[in-house]
């Protein structure tokens, strides 16, 4: 999902899990479908099954989402309890096949650092491991690398590609960057104005040149590069 900022990306996410505060939101038309259930229908009972076991989401940044109190091993182990009734020996056990899935390196020494003791990349990847935590088949990840440099932040974009193929789940990535779109989406919704106004597949050759009509219109207003001064695309 595109769409310059301020176009309504994670206020259409977080209405996906009702995440936000109803007494001040409506949903006037419209549905959301997950796996046959209209998700502003269901009883908050189901909601609370759904989110996090089902559709689990993963923020721009970690440490809003992160508590800077707790060790990683109680982070995770929460969620593990919470969701499976996992605790002691069995939660740690999974705890660290997690970190290990989400590339840490030595798992076990990590399970109790804190927040502040992990680098920029390593705190994304707890918060994906958290996500991961019970295999859900949706992930949402808002802007999940905006906040990294450029190097961690490819790292951490070809983890959740091998993750969406090992796991079998699918991902609905927010973004502003037209070139994870190009690598990445296997479809496209563009966002403006707090409307869906096109949904594209731009696989499998020269996908960006599709998007790039509505790309147009917001991208000279957004704060990086205008997007005809860029090299044009690389054909694939
Ligand atoms: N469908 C909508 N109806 C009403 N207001 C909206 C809608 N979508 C977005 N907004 C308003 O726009 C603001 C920015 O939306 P947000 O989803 O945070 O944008 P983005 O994630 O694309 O930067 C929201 O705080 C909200 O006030
Ligand atoms: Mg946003």
């Amino acid at each position: 999902m595109v769409g310059e900022s301020g176009s309504g990306k994670s206020i259409s996410a977080l209405s996906v899990l009702r995440l936000l505060d109803e007494r001040h939101v409506r949903y006037p038309t419209g549905e959301i479908h997950f796996q046959g259930e209209d998700m502003l229908k269901v009883s908050e009972k189901r909601l609370r099954q759904i989110r996090g076991r089902k559709i689990s989401m993963i923020f721009q940044e970690p440490m809003t989402s992160l508590n800077p109190l707790h060790t990683v091993e109680k982070q995770i182990g929460e969620t593990l309890a919470l969701h499976k009734g996992l605790r002691n020996s069995a939660a740690r056990k999974r705890c660290i096949e997690l970190l290990e899935l989400v590339g840490i390196r030595d798992p076990e020494s990590r399970l109790s650092s804190y927040p502040h003791q992990l680098s920029g990349g390593q705190k994304q990847r707890v918060m994906i491991a958290m996500a991961l935590a019970n295999e859900p088949d949706l992930l949402i990840a808002d802007e999940p690398t905006t906040a990294l440099d450029v190097t961690v932040q490819k790292q951490v974009l070809e983890l959740l590609r091998d993750l969406q193929a090992k796991l079998g789940m699918a991902i609905l990535m927010i973004t502003h960057d037209l070139t994870i779109v190009r690598r990445y989406a296997d479809e496209v919704a563009v966002m403006e104005q707090g409307k869906l106004v096109s949904m594209q597949t731009p696989k499998p050759c020269l996908p960006i040149r599709s998007i790039r009509t509505h790309a147009s219109c917001w991208m000279p207003s957004h704060p990086m590069r205008p997007w005809r001064s860029r090299a044009p695309p690389s054909p694939c």
